[in-house]
């Protein structure tokens, strides 16, 4: 059998048995990754009427790898208990993961900002395996590694929805969320725009100190980051540079150009909605081909596969 010994590793995005179950039968699959609301949806889906230790169980038995399941908790000490309970039920049936958000804060105040690393921490020195969750920025990558997380998963295209509604874009009318977020040619455009606008300064400092460029520079960006792409590129490097254990999962992928410029840049999984893993696979001229070759067999040829 040749499979090919590959370094990048495709998960799939999904608590919907239904989609699971037809990604792995592609035998592309080589984990899972869950969320409250994808198990949400899946129950919805099936009009509630699911048995959610059984149906946790068989995603389990269908996946070929890592299945994250997220606790619900927010403190420490209850996240810790609810990854016990998690990992003890479901181990039997599959390689189970532990998701546990970077910071699970729910008010400013909350007081909670580090209880997700502490319980990373606590995880991790019981052996069981975790996968950060809700990392935005390549920070609390470094500090999710820190503590011991065995994956952290950067939400891609949560931080593109972040950038295009600080532009002012509304969700909807000026892009739809499976959009691809043009970096490359939002980045040339704000040069032309930052360059016509610092040409009215008489110093570089001037330009520097200027609010209008600030705002312009400020609102096409996150804190540095230009893109959620650019977001996992980051957390790679600087993985890449300490030579950090924890694997990277570029998450919150929302179509097949992102995936491959996460590939480009070297990630170690790549978390795909089943409807980006379609769009993986498909272009107008492979069905154009497929059409025209159909439609070219000659008698002779179709006569080797019906005579025996
Ligand atoms: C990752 O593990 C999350 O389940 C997921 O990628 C979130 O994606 P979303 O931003 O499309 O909800």
């Amino acid at each position: 059998m040749f499979r090919g010994v590959f370094s990048l590793k495709i998960f799939i995005d999904s608590a919907d048995l239904d989609e699971i179950r037809r990604a792995c039968e592609w035998g592309i699959i080589d984990g899972a990754t869950t969320n409250p609301t994808l198990i949400r949806k899946a129950v919805e889906k099936r009009g509630g009427k699911v048995s959610m230790e059984d149906y946790i169980k068989e995603i389990l038995r269908t996946v070929p790898g890592p299945v994250s399941l997220e606790v619900i908790g927010v403190r420490a000490e209850e996240m810790i208990k609810q990854a016990r309970i998690l990992y003890e039920k479901f181990s039997p049936y599959g390689e189970v993961v532990i998701k546990i958000p970077v910071n699970p804060s729910l008010n400013e105040g909350d007081d909670l900002d580090f209880d997700g690393l502490k319980a990373i921490r606590q995880l991790d020195r019981e052996g069981i395996p975790v996968n950060c969750t809700l990392v935005m920025t390549p920070e609390q990558a470094i500090l999710a590694a820190k503590a011991g997380a065995r994956y952290v998963s950067p939400f891609a295209g949560r931080i593109d929805d972040y950038i295009r509604v600080k532009m002012g874009m509304k969700t909807g009318i000026d892009y739809r969320k499976e959009d691809y977020f043009d970096y490359n040619l939002l980045s040339r455009i704000r040069d032309l725009k930052l360059n016509e606008h610092a040409s009215q300064y008489g110093s570089v400092i001037d330009a520097y100190k200027s609010q209008d460029i600030r705002k312009l520079d400020q609102e096409t960006q996150d804190n540095g980051i230009i893109s959620g792409v650019d977001l996992v590129a980051k957390i790679v490097r600087i993985f890449k540079t300490y030579n950090f254990k924890a694997q990277v999962i570029a998450s919150s992928i929302r179509n097949a150009r992102q995936v491959r410029e996460v590939a480009e840049i070297g990630v170690d999984i790549v978390t795909v909605p089943f409807e980006v893993l379609r769009d993986m696979v498909r272009h107008p001229k492979t069905l154009e081909g497929m059409r025209d070759f159909m439609a070219d067999v000659v008698p002779q040829y179709r006569d080797i596969f019906e005579h025996r």
